[in-house]
């Protein structure tokens, strides 16, 4: 009696078992290896059995202190966390996404600090984004084995973070990593293919003397590359395939290697300001400008085709070397130029830019500001045809403009002409191209300035 009783018991228990097993079976796979929103560490305990999570994994405001995604290997969606910042109604501008700018009264806090660290050590890829943003007590983001986010990597607004760790991240779509001051050491060596927008501005980056400058080789084209606000980086090199924007703001004294490796060597818009040196392997390039650095010597002997070129403000600038005509290629690869600025470089001596550079022939704009004397286009231009605006201003006490006037008398310089100060427009029907050529070509002189 008593044993049968004891085993009707256990089979009770038993068969209570199998049903809570099978409800709770249940349970697991329809909530916890999909998307989960966490607030606690048992949450992300919850997806410890989920080897994909088929889902957005979102960190709640209040997911407070230290959470670790441990059995996680792949996220077949995104990874975001909610943020703690939003801009205060009454700003002005709403930047969208909220993007902390350092200043915290320009914010008012969402009532928290979120999370401290976020840590996936079996994680290694994630579908779509990773989107930890304006997180203001975030220390640590730890992926050891993460080595592909298909989506973007957006980094904003991190003003407590200590540690980056994708040592293994070869890809992703984009990289933004945008103030995060305390940050002082990223090894982003894996990262070979961003095909969007790689970023990486106001964060607290050492150089640690030496080789060791900050190193980016990607295999794939990039459609911008963007650093600033680096005060401690000393170098930066990157090494890229096809960049449609590189724009680099040093802090007065960075080095930037810029490698363009590849079939198509060729960038968009190269924009340099704020470096000490700028080391440039041979490429083509669209509009090339180089602003306000401490660079004494520019050697520009590499490039090819710029069709827009400044060159301003290098208050220590003293040696020019413009793109030369290649040697044995000859003509055709002759720099098509545009817009040509060489203004503000007070060093820049005339003596030092070399003889024989390429004709000045069809361009938008030619402007030369600064210490260049008369052989600048006696000798060193052959400047064949200005549509657009010519301003020349030398303040070599030797220069006069009995030249240029003469280029000017003779059409070579067909739009508006200010020489030493004095501006001549011309009529608007004369400035149109058909007009310049008709004029020229007939040799009418009635619409001729006279100084
Ligand atoms: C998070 O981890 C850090 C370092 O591991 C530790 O100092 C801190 O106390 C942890 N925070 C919480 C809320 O557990
Ligand atoms: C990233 O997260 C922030 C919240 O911190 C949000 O405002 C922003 O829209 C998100 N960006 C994207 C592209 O999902
Ligand atoms: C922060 O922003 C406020 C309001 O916009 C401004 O008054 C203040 O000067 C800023 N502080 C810093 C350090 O930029
Ligand atoms: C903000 O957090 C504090 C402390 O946790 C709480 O007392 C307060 O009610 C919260 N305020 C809002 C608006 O949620
Ligand atoms: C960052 O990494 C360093 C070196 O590994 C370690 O000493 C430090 O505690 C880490 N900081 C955080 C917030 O995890
Ligand atoms: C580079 O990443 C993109 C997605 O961002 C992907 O479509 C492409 O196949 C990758 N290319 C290589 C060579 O890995
Ligand atoms: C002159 O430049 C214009 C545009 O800047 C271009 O369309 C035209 O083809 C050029 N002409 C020659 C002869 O290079
Ligand atoms: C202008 O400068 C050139 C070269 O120094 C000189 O030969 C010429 O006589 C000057 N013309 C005038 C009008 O001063
Ligand atoms: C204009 O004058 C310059 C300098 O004398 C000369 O080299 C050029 O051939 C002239 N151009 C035309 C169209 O007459």
């Amino acid at each position: 009696m008593e044993a049968k009783g004891l085993l009707l018991i256990v089979f009770h228990y038993v068969i209570n078992i199998i049903i809570l097993a099978r409800v709770s079976g249940a349970t697991v796979t329809a909530t916890t290896c999909g998307s989960t929103r966490i607030v606690s560490q048992a949450d992300a305990d919850a997806l410890s059995g989920c080897a994909t999570v088929t889902g957005d994994i979102v960190l709640a405001t209040n997911a407070a202190g230290n959470i670790s995604l441990t059995g996680v290997e792949i996220v077949d969606g995104s990874i975001t966390a909610e943020s703690c910042l939003h801009v205060a109604d009454t700003s002005p501008v709403v930047a969208i996404p909220y993007i902390f700018n350092g200043n915290y009264s320009d914010y008012t806090g969402n009532n928290c600090t979120g999370l401290a660290s976020l840590a996936g050590p079996t994680l290694s890829s994630i579908s779509q984004a990773l989107n930890l943003s304006n997180l203001p007590g975030l220390t640590s983001v730890s992926f050891p084995k993460l080595t592909s986010v298909a989506g973007q990597v957006l980094l904003y607004g991190l003003p407590s973070l200590e540690n980056l760790t994708v040592p293994h991240l070869a890809s992703a779509e984009s990289f933004h990593l945008v103030y995060a001051q305390e940050l002082q050491r990223l090894d982003l060596n894996a990262l070979r293919n961003v095909t969007g927008t790689f970023e990486i501005q106001t964060v607290g980056l050492t150089y640690n003397g030496g080789d060791d400058a900050f190193s980016i080789s990607l295999d794939q084209a990039v459609s911008s590359f963007i650093i600033g606000g680096i005060p401690k980086v000393r170098g930066f090199q990157l090494v890229a395939s096809y960049a449609g924007l590189v724009e680099v703001q040093g802090n007065g004294f960075l080095e930037f290697v810029y490698w363009l490796a590849g079939d198509y060597n060729r960038v968009g818009t190269l924009s340099v300001s704020g470096c000490g040196n700028l080391v440039l392997s041979s490429m083509a390039v669209d509009t090339f400008i180089v602003n306000d650095n401490t660079i004494s010597e520019l050697n520009l002997g590499g490039i090819q085709t710029i069709k827009t070129l400044r060159i301003q403000n290098n208050r220590q600038l003293i040696n020019l070397d413009l793109p030369s005509i290649p040697p044995v290629l000859g003509f055709g690869l002759l720099p098509s130029w545009q817009n040509l600025e060489i203004s503000g470089n007070p060093l820049l001596q005339s003596a030092l830019i070399p003889y024989n550079n390429p004709p000045i022939q069809n361009l938008s704009s030619m402007i030369f500001t600064g210490p260049f004397d008369y052989t600048w286009f006696t000798k060193k231009f052959a400047v064949e045809k200005v549509w657009g605006q010519t301003l020349v201003a030398s303040t070599d006490p030797g220069f006069n403009c009995s030249y240029l006037d003469k280029l000017r008398a003779n059409g070579t310089l067909a739009g508006i002409y200010t020489c030493q100060g004095t501006t001549a427009s011309m009529p608007a029907s004369s400035s149109s191209t058909s007009a310049g050529h008709r004029l020229a070509a007939s040799g009418i002189c009635s619409w001729l300035w006279s100084p």
